[in-house]
């Protein structure tokens, strides 16, 4: 990857929010928003990965101070020409190490982004970035995949996620490494096209232990924004973690 923008530049960008609309439904967004405001409480929110404004935008609307970090200038470019875009602050930079002014109530990192970062080194580093920005007794939100290995029969690599007579999507896995990759195959008037996206897969325990690395320690675990229980059959979580 080459692109100073990651793999989120231009061309993913421009179909963002359309490719991912079922994300941006008030039944997503709402409950998601409800806790981070109540988290934010009369604080400031960082958002890590902050994109097109997808969360920021009504987090912001709710009256909560919003800062949020992204390598893509053309993800952020799309937040800033919405509606309410010049009220949400933004830094360029990786997350895992980027500083920005001012301490926060919440940190919240979502729809499966910590992924995003691909060695275990870079997901630790990210965890004492954000426990740098936390004020004490602040918290830290994931939402994040459980790694979905129990779809995988032994000597198989791949899980598919969705098929068509035009378009084949699945991840990958390494289970010795924990790199992943989500792959994209799909025809347009008789055109193949390909992508690829690199994600390290990581386990809620494991986050768990780089939250301690950071001073921070689990204060609540739920299968989703609903705050529903997490069991051994839930394919999400909501985590968070408070700094001590
Ligand atoms: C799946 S999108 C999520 C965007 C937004 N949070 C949402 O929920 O719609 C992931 C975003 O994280 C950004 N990103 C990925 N890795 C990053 C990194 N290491 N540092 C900063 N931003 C990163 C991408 O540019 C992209 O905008």
């Amino acid at each position: 990857m080459d692109d100073t923008d990651g793999y989120f530049g231009e061309s993913v960008a421009a179909g963002y929010d359309e490719s991912s609309a079922g994300m941006f439904s008030a039944d997503v967004v709402t409950p998601a928003i409800d806790l981070l405001a109540e988290l934010a409480g009369d604080g400031r929110a960082l958002e890590l990965g902050i994109g097109t404004g997808r969360i920021a935008l009504p987090l912001a609307g709710r009256g909560v101070q919003v800062h949020g970090i992204d390598l893509s200038r053309a993800m952020v470019e799309r937040l800033r020409a919405k509606p309410g875009g010049d009220a949400v602050a933004t830094t360029i930079g990786d997350f895992a190490t980027t500083k920005v002014d001012g301490t926060f109530t919440v940190a919240y990192l979502v729809f499966n982004t910590i992924m995003n970062l691909t060695s275990q080194d870079e997901q630790v580093a990210c965890f004492r970035n954000v426990a740098e920005h936390l004020e004490p007794g602040g918290t830290f939100v994931v939402e994040v995949t459980v790694p979905q290995l129990r779809k995988l029969p032994p000597g198989q690599n791949a899980v598919p996620f969705h098929t068509s007579a035009t378009k084949w999507s699945f991840d990958l896995y390494d289970v010795a490494t924990q790199a992943m990759s989500s792959n994209y195959v799909e025809v347009v008037e008789g055109k193949g096209s390909y992508w690829t996206i690199p994600f390290r897969y990581v386990w809620p325990a494991e986050l768990d232990l780089m939250a301690r690395l950071a001073g921070m320690r689990l204060r609540e675990r739920w299968g989703g924004w609903g705050r529903e229980p997490f069991t051994g059959e839930s394919e999400q979580h909501v985590s968070v973690w408070e700094k001590v």
